[in-house]
């Protein structure tokens, strides 16, 4: 069979051939430490158990189908939750339920884009965003982050790439892969854009409660009131429960401005009839009540001072240096290129999972433009995160020695080659 066209310019490189490569590992009885994937359930990391009992309660009545939309306590609590952050003008109308954000990200897009229409996207960004833009038919545009200013996106740039065929902007809060969170004033920046040149403005904050530190998250809702503005976020991750499939989007801003693109979701929800039902049971007793991931990003909690240790280590290694995350599950490290001349950052990643059997994902696989970033998921356990940073440091030190051995003349196929034959030659 052929594969549609619209695949074409279609990536999700983290799933892509380098996991194969590891599942192939795996299979064959190897150990792979995986610092790649944003899931919590490998590590230990459990759904809270009333969340749990209150599912398997409501599971024998969850067999038929929901309003598209989702059950109106779900929505009800949605609405309520904002309500109590200051955002009074999301109504239980506004909320539609879905089959995790992934899914309403392509639903709202598609309902969204005509072909060709330019979206801002940050690089780097949670590469479903590039992917999804792509298969509407829109044109990812991707505007930079500034790894030099805490990985806040950079203003002048994303107004440099407006242009008249530019849509949207993606916003990213807490970010995926860098674990930026943003100040206000970047917020009020990207609503000043959105209100002069009519953009929407799609906010992805599924990590808006796991924060570190003093940080607070603002949702773009709230500064962007005038603006027409989608709010995503769900159960995945602070909530610990990615495999129940349960997210949700807010539409806010002018109701005559909104009410055509409204009604056109609400025919894309009925089209996939409704979201899994047993985990919408699940929204509102998250929402409401203890909410147990506090207790995991407070200094002492086991997600904080994961992050602190992963920091740390990562940035005694000799060039990699790496912003501190001040929220989500994630670092982004930086290699000196000069000291780790790799010819791509998938040569960097595959050749360190077959020498150190350790997985982390490549920066380029969030459209970052340089191969000069990895990504490291922080949810193992010091442990591992420990041991995995050991044999980074090991896995780099001969690549630093190789490059060494290549001459600084050399390119960057050269040292890759005089690293394989000197990690070969210590095998
Ligand atoms: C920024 C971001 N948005 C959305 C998702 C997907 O969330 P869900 O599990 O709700 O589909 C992820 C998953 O890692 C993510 O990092």
């Amino acid at each position: 069979m052929q594969h549609s066209s619209k695949i074409h310019n279609v990536r999700y490189e983290l799933r892509g051939p380098i996991l194969q490569a590891a599942k192939k590992m795996e299979a064959e009885g190897q150990r792979i430490l995986k610092m790649n994937l944003g899931d919590t359930a490998p590590f230990g990391l459990q759904a809270p158990e009333s969340i749990v009992k209150d599912m398997i309660h409501h599971i024998r009545g969850a067999q038929g189908y929901s309003d598209s939309k989702g059950i109106p306590s779900a929505r009800t609590a949605i609405s309520q939750y904002y309500q109590t952050r200051g955002l009074m003008q999301i109504g239980v109308d506004d909320i539609f339920v879905g089959n995790g954000v992934s899914e309403l990200i392509s639903m709202t897009l598609q309902a969204f884009l005509e072909n060709d229409d330019e979206v801002l996207i940050p690089a780097p960004d949670y590469p479903l965003w590039t992917a999804s833009v792509t298969l509407s038919g829109g044109k990812p545009v991707h505007y930079l982050c500034d790894e030099d200013n805490q990985w806040w996106p950079d203003m002048a740039d994303v107004e440099a790439k407006i242009t008249d065929r530019t849509r949207a902007i993606v916003i990213i809060n807490p970010n995926n892969p860098t674990g930026a969170v943003y100040p206000r004033h970047i917020l009020e920046q990207f609503a000043r854009l959105a209100r002069k040149h009519s953009l929407v403005l799609f906010s992805d904050e599924i990590y808006e409660k796991i924060l570190y530190g003093d940080v607070e998250h603002i949702h773009t809702a709230s500064i962007a009131k005038d603006i027409c503005c989608l709010t995503f976020s769900g159960l995945s991750k602070a909530y610990r429960m990615p495999g129940y499939r349960a997210g949700w989007v807010a539409l806010t801003g002018p109701r005559a401005a909104t009410a055509a693109y409204r009604e056109t979701l609400e025919l894309l929800a009925s089209l996939r009839l409704c979201a899994n039902v047993p985990s919408q049971h699940a929204i509102q007793t998250s929402l409401g009540g203890h909410q147990s991931i506090d207790e995991l990003i407070r200094p002492g909690g086991r997600l904080r001072e994961q992050r602190d240790l992963a920091h740390r280590l990562l940035n005694e290694i000799p060039g990699v240096s790496c912003t501190r995350a001040d929220g989500a599950l994630y670092l982004f490290p930086k290699l000196d290129r000069k000291l780790y001349p790799f010819s791509s950052d998938e040569k960097f990643v595959l050749d360190l999972l077959e020498e150190q059997k350790i997985l982390v994902s490549h920066g380029t696989a969030f459209n970052w433009p340089d191969p000069d970033h990895f990504r490291f998921v922080i949810l193992p356990s010091t442990t591992d995160i420990e041991e995995a940073v050991r044999r980074i440091a090991a896995f780099l030190a001969v690549r630093r020695h190789a490059a060494g051995t290549a001459g600084v003349e050399g390119t960057p196929a050269d040292a890759d080659a005089a690293a394989d034959t000197l990690a070969d030659s210590r095998v």
